[in-house]
C-alpha cells in the first residue's frame, strides 16, 4: 500500500513536471492544464498519445511492457517501444485493437524483434498536439492531422546509423486474452520515388471477433534514403524495395538507411497518411505540406480550442479542480472516430455519406457521454446519430460495439436507440428521423442473424437483439438465454426510447406498444425475493419460461461470473434494478406502499454505497453512473450531492491512476463532467438531476451562440449544499430541469447558493417519470 502511494505521487509529480517542459512558451496555457497521461494507469485504460477531436489517425506508442500486462491504448510507461503507430482505441475493455501503421527509428541494434528502451521509465512527455519519448540514441516527437501524421526524429549521434523500419505486420497483441488477439493476415509493402513507400495490411480478429479488414498506407520522408532493405521474419535482404506476404502472423517490412550527412541537426521527418480505401487515397491525406512540425502542432492545438475548449470559461481558485475538468473533458472526445469518406463496404453512391467508426461502446456512453456531447456539440452529436443510420441503411443494423468497419459486439440492448431518442428530444439537426426509427424498430422487431460467439453461443453479440424471441413471446429475457437480466432491463430502456420516436413519427399504436413493452422490466421484479442482511424483499431476478423465479442459485448481490454467460453482464441484481430512470415512478411504488416507500428508497441507496452502507455498487462501472444522484426522484437531493462528493472524492483523483476503471471510450470522464457541472442527464430524456457544481463559475458557449452560465456561490470544500437555486432569475424549486430551459435558444443560467448544512430546498414537483407505465 505504502509503495503504491509513494509510486503514485513519484508519478503525479513526473507528469506534472513533464508537461513544463514542453509547455514551452509557444503553447496556449489551456493545454498547461490537460494531463493526457490521466487514466493511463491501473485498468483506465486511456490512450496518451496525439488525435484531433474524433479523430481517425490516433498516433501513440505500442510498448511492450510485462510488469504492466495488455497495452489496450499501445501504452505502458515501461518496458520496449515496438513502434509508434497510427491507429488507437481509448480507454476500453474487451482486449487490445488496432496498433497498425508503424514506423521506429533507430541505430546499429540488431533489427530483429526490435524495441527501443527509453532513457528511463515514464519518460514520455506529452501536451495536445505533441508527444515526444527519449531514447538513449533518439529523441521522438510526433503530432496529428485527422488521418495523417507527421513524426520528428532527431538522431544524437554524427556516427550513429540512421535507420527507420516500416513494419507492415505491426499491430497490438493482446497476450492477456490469446483468444480476442489480432492476427496479421495479410499485407505489402514497397517504396515510393526515393523518399517513401506504401502499402497496406489486413488483421483479423480482436474484441469484437473481426474478419479481415485493410488498412492502407503512404509515407514520406523530408530526404531520399541511402538504402533499403526488407525483411521476412528472421531474413533480410539487402537493395529490397517490397516484400509482401500472405502468411498469418508473418513479420514484414522495409528498413531504410539514410545519410547522417544530409540532416540538420539530426532530424529526419516522416510524414504518414492512413486510409481504408487505397493507397492513394492514404497519400492524399497526408495534410502537411512543407514538413513544418510546428505549423502542424498548432494546428492540432487550434483545432482542439476551437472545437472544445474554447467553449469553456472557468473561474476558480482552486486549480486541481479547475485542472480535472478540462483533463477530463478533453477525454469525452477522443471516440467514435469520424471516418467519413472511409468506409471501404459502402456502395459508390454512399461513399462519402457520413461515416463514424469505433463504437466501443454505446452500452458505456449512452447515459452521459453522448448526452453530453449533445449538449456542447450538436454537430458532432448530430454526425455520429448519422452515422449510425447510415450504418444500419448499408448494413442492415445500427451497432452497439463496433470498430474496423464492422458491428460488435452488444453486450445487454441495442441501446443505439437511446442514442437516437435522446439526440430526438434535444433537436439535433439534419437527421433523417423517419429513417431514424426505421433503423430502431429493426432492433426491435427483427432477429438479428446468427453469428456463433464462444463466450455466448445462445444468440448473436455482433448486432441486434440476440434474446428478441423470447422478448416478444415472454416478455421477458428467459434463462435460455444468456444475461437474462441484463438484456431484459435494456430492452425495455430501449423500447421507451422507440416510444419516444414513436409519438411524433409513428403511430399512436406503436407509441402504446412500445411504452407497454418498456415496462417488461417490471416481469423480472419478484417482490418475494431476499438478500442476505439486507431487511427489505423484492429485486430482479431471472425468470423461466414457465413463470416461475429461478432460485436455485440466485443472490441479489451477485452476478457470479458478471460476464457473457451468465444472467447479469458486469452488474448485480440489485444495480440492475436501478437502471430504470424512465420510470422511477413504478420502481418507488415496487419499494413499499406510500407511506413508507420514501423511506425503503433511501434505506436502499445508502445500502449501495460505502458511505452508509458497503461497497455494492460499483462506481467505475457504467450500470450504477445514474444510481448516485437518484435521491433526487423523492425529493431529498442533499442526499445525492453529499454522495456524489463522496464518490469523486473517494475514487476519481487526478494522474495517470485517475480513473476507478476503464475510462470505456470516455464515458467515465463524461460522468465526471457532469457531476463537476452539477448536473446528470437522463439519456433519452429531456430531465437533468440538479447536483451541485465544484466550480464557483462555469460559462458553456453553447453552438447557437447562447451562453449556459452555472454559478455556485459560496462553494468551499464544506459548503457543498444547496441552500437555493436560480434558473434563468427566478427561484427554482425542483431538483431537476429541462433541457429546453438551460439549453435551448437562450441558453441558461443557473445560480446555487450553497452552505454546510444539509437542506430539502425543493418543494417541487418530483423529477418526471416520461416512461411511467402502470401493469
Ligand atoms: C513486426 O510486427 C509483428 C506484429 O506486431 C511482430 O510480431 C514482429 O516481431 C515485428 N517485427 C519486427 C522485426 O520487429
Ligand atoms: C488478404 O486477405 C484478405 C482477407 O482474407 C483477402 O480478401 C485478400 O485476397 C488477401 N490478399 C492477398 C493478396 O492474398
Ligand atoms: C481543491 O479541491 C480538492 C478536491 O476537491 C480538495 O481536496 C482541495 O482541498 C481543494 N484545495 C483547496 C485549496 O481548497
Ligand atoms: C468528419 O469528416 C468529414 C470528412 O473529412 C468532414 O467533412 C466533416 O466536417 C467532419 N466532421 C466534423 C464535425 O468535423
Ligand atoms: C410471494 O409470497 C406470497 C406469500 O408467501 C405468495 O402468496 C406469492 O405467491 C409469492 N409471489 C411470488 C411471485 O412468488
Ligand atoms: C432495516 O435496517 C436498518 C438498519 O440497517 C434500520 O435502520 C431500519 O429501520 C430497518 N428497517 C426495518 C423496516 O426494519
Ligand atoms: C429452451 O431451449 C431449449 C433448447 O434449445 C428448447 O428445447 C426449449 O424449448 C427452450 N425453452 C423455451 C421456453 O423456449
Ligand atoms: C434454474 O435455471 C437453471 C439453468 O437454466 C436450471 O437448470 C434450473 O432447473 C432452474 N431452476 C428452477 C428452480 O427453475
Ligand atoms: C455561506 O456558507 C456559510 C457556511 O460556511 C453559511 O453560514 C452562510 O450562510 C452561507 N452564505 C449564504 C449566503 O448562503
Amino acid at each position: 500500500m505504502t509503495t503504491f502511494i509513494l509510486s503514485l505521487s513519484v508519478l503525479l509529480f513526473f507528469h506534472i513536471t513533464i508537461i513544463h517542459s514542453l509547455y514551452t512558451s509557444n503553447y496556449d496555457p489551456i493545454f498547461n492544464q490537460i494531463d493526457l497521461f490521466y487514466g493511463t494507469l491501473d485498468g483506465g485504460h486511456m490512450f496518451p498519445g496525439i488525435t484531433l477531436p474524433f479523430g481517425m489517425a490516433k498516433i501513440g506508442v505500442d510498448c511492450l511492457d510485462a510488469t504492466f500486462g495488455d497495452a489496450y491504448s499501445g501504452y505502458a510507461p515501461g518496458g520496449l517501444i515496438t513502434g509508434i503507430s497510427m491507429m488507437h482505441e481509448s480507454g476500453t475493455g474487451g482486449s487490445p485493437e488496432y496498433g497498425v501503421v508503424s514506423q521506429l527509428p533507430f541505430t546499429s541494434e540488431p533489427w530483429q524483434n526490435l524495441g527501443l528502451r527509453r532513457i528511463n521509465d515514464n519518460s514520455d512527455e506529452a501536451v495536445v498536439g505533441v508527444y515526444s519519448v527519449s531514447t538513449p540514441n533518439i529523441d521522438i516527437q510526433f503530432t496529428s492531422g485527422e488521418r495523417s501524421g507527421l513524426f520528428k526524429y532527431i538522431y544524437h549521434d554524427d556516427d550513429d546509423t540512421v535507420k527507420v523500419m516500416v513494419n507492415a505486420s505491426h499491430h497490438l497483441e493482446g497476450p492477456g486474452r490469446p483468444w480476442w488477439n489480432q492476427h496479421f493476415v495479410n499485407g505489402s509493402v514497397e517504396t515510393k520515388d526515393e523518399n517513401g513507400y506504401v502499402g497496406y495490411t489486413t488483421i483479423s480478429g480482436g474484441w469484437g471477433q473481426q474478419d479481415p479488414w485493410t488498412v492502407y498506407f503512404c509515407g514520406e520522408f523530408n530526404h531520399d534514403f541511402k538504402n533499403v532493405g526488407s525483411f521476412k521474419q528472421d531474413d533480410y535482404e539487402s537493395d529490397s524495395s517490397e516484400v509482401s506476404s500472405t502468411t498469418q502472423d508473418e513479420s514484414i517490412g522495409l528498413i531504410f538507411e539514410f545519410d547522417q550527412n544530409d540532416l540538420n541537426n539530426g532530424e529526419l521527418l516522416s510524414r504518414v497518411g492512413i486510409s481504408f480505401i487505397s493507397t492513394d487515397q492514404a497519400c492524399s491525406n497526408i495534410e502537411d505540406k512543407n514538413f513544418d512540425f510546428d505549423a502542424m502542432v498548432q494546428q492540432n492545438q487550434q483545432n482542439w480550442k476551437n472545437e472544445v475548449f474554447d467553449k469553456f470559461e472557468i473561474e476558480d481558485q482552486n486549480q486541481t479542480l479547475v485542472n480535472q475538468f478540462y483533463t477530463n473533458l478533453y477525454g469525452c472526445h477522443l471516440l467514435p472516430s469520424n471516418r467519413t469518406g472511409e468506409n471501404p463496404n459502402w456502395p459508390e453512391s454512399a461513399k462519402n455519406d457520413i461515416y463514424y467508426d469505433d463504437f466501443f461502446t454505446i452500452w458505456d456512453t449512452f447515459r452521459s457521454l453522448n448526452p453530453l456531447i449533445n449538449v456542447i456539440n450538436p454537430t458532432r452529436g448530430s454526425e455520429i446519430i448519422q452515422a449510425l443510420i447510415n450504418i444500419y441503411q448499408y448494413e442492415g443494423y445500427a451497432p452497439d460495439g463496433r470498430s474496423a468497419n464492422q458491428n460488435g459486439k452488444v453486450q445487454g440492448g441495442t441501446n443505439s436507440d437511446i442514442l437516437m431518442a435522446d439526440a430526438y428530444v434535444k433537436k439535433l439537426p439534419n437527421i433523417d428521423w423517419s429513417l431514424a426509427y426505421q433503423a430502431m424498430v429493426k432492433n426491435a422487431e427483427v432477429a438479428p442473424p446468427y453469428k456463433y460467439d464462444s463466450f455466448a453461443p445462445d444468440a448473436s453479440t455482433k448486432e441486434g437483439r440476440g434474446a428478441l424471441p423470447d422478448w416478444l413471446e415472454y416478455g421477458y429475457i428467459t434463462r435460455n438465454y444468456t444475461r437474462s437480466v441484463t438484456r431484459t432491463v435494456e430492452y425495455s430502456y430501449n423500447d421507451f426510447a422507440l416510444s419516444v420516436l414513436a409519438k411524433d413519427v409513428s403511430t399512436q399504436d406503436d407509441y402504446e406498444q412500445y411504452l407497454k413493452r418498456s415496462a417488461n422490466w417490471q416481469n423480472l421484479w419478484n417482490f418475494n425475493a431476499t438478500a442476505k442482511n439486507l431487511n427489505y424483499t423484492g429485486f430482479l431476478q431471472p425468470r423461466n419460461a414457465d413463470g416461475s423465479f429461478n432460485s436455485s442459485t440466485y443472490d441479489p448481490l451477485s452476478c457470479f461470473g458478471c460476464y457473457w454467460g451468465d444472467d447479469e453482464y458486469e452488474g448485480k441484481p440489485i444495480e440492475y434494478g436501478w437502471s430504470v430512470p424512465f420510470d422511477m415512478e413504478t420502481l418507488i411504488s415496487f419499494y413499499g406502499d406510500d407511506a413508507d416507500a420514501d423511506d425503503v428508497f433511501i434505506q436502499r441507496l445508502n445500502d449501495m454505497y460505502p458511505l452508509h452502507g458497503s461497497k455494492i455498487a460499483d462506481v467505475g462501472n457504467e450500470p450504477s453512473f445514474g444510481t448516485p444522484f437518484y435521491y433526487n426522484y423523492i425529493n431529498q437531493q442533499y442526499r445525492s450531492v453529499e454522495l456524489v462528493r463522496y464518490i469523486m472524492n473517494t475514487y476519481f483523483k487526478p494522474g495517470a491512476s485517475g480513473l476507478p476503471g476503464n475510462s470505456d471510450a470516455g464515458a467515465m470522464q463524461s460522468w465526471v463532467v457532469f457531476s463537476m457541472l452539477g448536473l446528470y442527464p437522463i439519456s433519452g430524456t429531456t430531465t437533468y438531476l440538479i447536483a451541485s457544481p465544484f466550480l464557483s463559475k462555469i460559462t458553456i458557449t453553447l453552438e447557437n451562440g447562447a451562453t449556459v452560465q452555472i454559478k455556485a456561490n459560496n462553494l468551499s470544500n464544506e459548503n457543498i449544499y444547496v441552500q437555493s437555486l436560480k434558473i434563468n432569475g427566478e427561484d427554482w424549486k425542483q431538483n431537476w430541469v429541462d433541457h429546453d430551459t438551460i439549453f435551448g435558444a437562450n441558453g441558461g443560467d443557473l445560480e446555487f447558493e450553497l452552505g454546510d448544512a444539509p437542506q430539502i430546498w425543493e418543494t417541487g414537483e418530483r423529477p418526471p417519470s416520461p416512461g411511467h407505465f402502470d401493469k
